[in-house]
């Protein structure tokens, strides 16, 4: 008898979605407590691996990321292998035990995601059938004017073989007969882009006479094609549309072929061309990948960032690729802005594009200038130190425009260098820059004219270097008193009793109490006349401290900074139940006791509202 095969069932799909909710609502911690004896060590809990004989516990879960892992015998996955394993049963059989388990309610694949599905696969199996069919071309006959235009921008045989590139004969139905060949559906051909339909009837190719390259998904299939004309024609590039495989702007050419040489090295390299791309590998830059047209997008560099932290962003040295370098950093800094990445600008001379310039100077050319690459933060700042000399604009203007870029681009840890770098350049102080929003702000607040009358001259110099860290108690009364508004409307969400420091928390209190009241700083002010031990502090947290709060430059900011506050006291809330009732289910087991369903429900419930409030 084999014992542990499992009953044969036929094979089923589930929605993704019956998936994700396993996921969710099945805490694997409780759920496996059930199976083994469990201890808190750590982040994780511990006990002796159900799978192999042991002594000493090395058999590992992992609740916040919801997988187990044996130490001793190597064995590990989530909930669903879990029970797969341990109950001996194949992968549906595990599903369906754990969805019953936790009253989800299992329904076969709808019959329309079976046609999504159906549909998509046609479409990589087109795509597929286009790729090899352009690849064939290209090596025919036909295909002779498409290599002499290769070989004259020196594109070699493995180059051309590595990136799958085509040609798409000069025909309107030369991919339209291969695809019926095929038994591909052209109406699910004409949705991949393929083949357009006629106004009689049928369909017709929708490229002609065009070099043919393709983008694959790091999955390795084809998602879609540019086509580019070999002469003259207009538009220069054909391009897939977004199809049900496809979205512009989330994928990027030579992801596919870059990430693993990325990972290596740590870094990107970011071109807009796809033969830009192509001539960088071929030079031996196979990290390079193309962002496909002007856009560079969030979803792009997330992407990215899954391989490597460092990007260099490559553009053309012109107005228009200045231009779009900006928009690039800009987008690209919001993800990559902690310590440890960074984003380098790289300008090429005008009229010199990625492909030109290392066929012009070689690899070595090419690498010189990326050694040369500026630092995203300082590609945005020098033009703002260059107006100085220009006569536009005056030091304590552009040190306030510097100050924002530096804290919206840079890691804490760096914002001293680069002030440091913006003052040896304003030929001012780097206090200045420190102050400096609070230099052009001050005269709604305290009457320290000298300070906004010595014009740029230091405030009060502190040890170069250091910048205090802020508590949020004190973020939180900085906003609020220069927004009183604010405290009435975070009053619910962040509330006193959330403030650690008494002094700041009775004086919070206070203001919460009155803001309705008050429509300015100096209304807010008011309430405390009578109490100049609280004055200190506020005229404290305007003065000295609002320099190191001059982020919020206008009252969005402020509101979106009280936000993230408001979130991260939640999220704490949340933690700390999670970890109170974790701590009871723990004694619960020290003492051999069952959990109770009551403690399993409110465990479960937490976990997905700390989910919730993590996303
Ligand atoms: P460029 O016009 O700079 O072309 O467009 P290129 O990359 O240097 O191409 P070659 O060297 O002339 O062959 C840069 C990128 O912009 C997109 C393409 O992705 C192209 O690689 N583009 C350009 C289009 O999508 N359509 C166009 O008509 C032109
Ligand atoms: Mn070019």
């Amino acid at each position: 008898m084999q014992a542990t095969e499992s009953p044969v069932r036929p094979s089923m799909r589930f929605d993704q979605s019956a998936l994700r909710e396993i996921h969710s609502r099945v805490d694997i911690a409780t759920f496996i407590a059930q199976y083994v004896p469990l201890r808190k060590r750590g982040n994780d809990l511990v006990g002796l691996c159900p799978f192999h004989n042991e002594k000493t516990p090395s058999f590992h879960v992992h609740p916040d990321r919801g997988f187990f892992k044996c130490f001793g015998c190597g064995v590990g996955g989530d909930v669903i292998s879990f029970v797969q394993k341990r109950e001996g049963v194949p992968f549906n059989d595990a599903v369906r035990m754990l969805a019953q388990k936790a009253g989800i309610e299992l329904e076969p694949e709808s019959p329309q995601a079976a046609r999504m599905r159906g549909e998509r696969e046609t479409i990589f199996e087109a795509n597929r059938l286009a790729a090899a069919f352009f690849a064939r071309a290209l090596a025919s006959d036909a295909g002779a004017k498409a290599r002499a235009y290769l070989e004259r921008r020196a594109f070699s045989r493995e180059t051309v073989a590595r990136f799958g590139l085509g040609y798409a004969p000069a025909s309107w139905d030369a991919l339209v007969g291969e695809l019926q060949r095929n038994a591909i559906d052209l109406h699910v051909a004409a949705k991949a882009g393929l083949v357009k339909p006629k106004e009689s009837g049928g369909f017709y190719d929708f490229y002609r006479d065009r070099l043919m390259i393709p983008t694959l998904a790091s999955t390795g299939e084809v998602i879609a094609f540019g086509g580019r004309a070999l002469g003259d024609d207009e538009p220069k590039y054909l391009n897939t549309a977004t199809t049900p495989v496809y979205t512009k702007g989330r994928h990027l050419f030579a992801l596919n072929v870059a990430r693993r040489a990325a990972q290596r090295e740590g870094a990107f390299v970011v071109v807009e061309g796809y033969l830009d791309c192509i001539a960088l590998h071929q030079a031996g830059f196979e990290n390079a990948v193309a962002s496909l047209g002007t856009s560079f997008t969030l979803e792009q560099v997330n992407e990215l960032r899954k391989y490597a932290e460092n990007v260099f962003l490559c553009f053309d040295g012109d107005a228009a690729g200045e231009a779009a370098a900006t928009k690039a950093i800009d987008i690209a800094s919001k993800v990559l802005e902690h310590a440890g990445s960074s984003v380098r600008v790289v300008l090429l001379p005008p009229g010199a594009d990625p492909d030109s310039y290392v066929r012009e100077h070689g690899s070595q050319g090419f690498q010189a200038l990326l050694k040369r690459a500026k630092p995203a933060i300082e590609f945005r700042l020098d033009p703002e130190i260059d107006r100085l000399r220009d006569g536009f604009s005056s030091p304590a203007v552009i040190a306030r425009k510097a100050e924002g870029l530096i804290r919206a681009m840079t890691s804490r840890e760096e914002w001293d260098r680069w002030r440091q770098y913006v003052a040896d350049r304003l030929k001012v102080s780097p206090d200045d820059l420190r102050n400096s929003r609070f230099l052009t702000n001050t005269a709604n607040f305290s009457p320290r004219s000298n300070v906004a009358g010595s014009r740029y001259a230091p405030v009060r110099s502190s040890p170069a270097g250091t910048v205090e860290p802020l508590s949020f108690e004190r973020e939180v009364m900085s906003i609020v008193l220069e927004e009183p508004a604010l405290a009435v409307e975070f009053a619910e969400r962040i509330r006193p009793s959330s403030f650690r420091d008494p002094r700041y928390r009775g004086i919070y209190e206070r203001i919460v109490r009155h803001a309705a009241e008050a429509a300015t700083t100096a209304d807010l002010m008011a309430f405390f006349v009578e109490d100049p031990a609280a004055l200190g502090v506020l005229a404290a947290e305007g003065s000295r401290d609002r320099s190191s709060t001059v982020r919020f430059g206008d009252s969005g900011e402020r509101r979106a900074h009280l936000e993230r506050i408001a979130q991260r006291i939640e999220r704490e809330e949340v933690e700390s139940r999670y970890r109170e009732l974790r701590g009871r289910i723990d004694e619960a087991f020290t003492a051999g006791e069952p959990i109770s369903d009551e403690l399993r429900k409110e465990s479960e419930m937490l976990v997905s509202k700390l989910r919730k409030v993590k996303a």
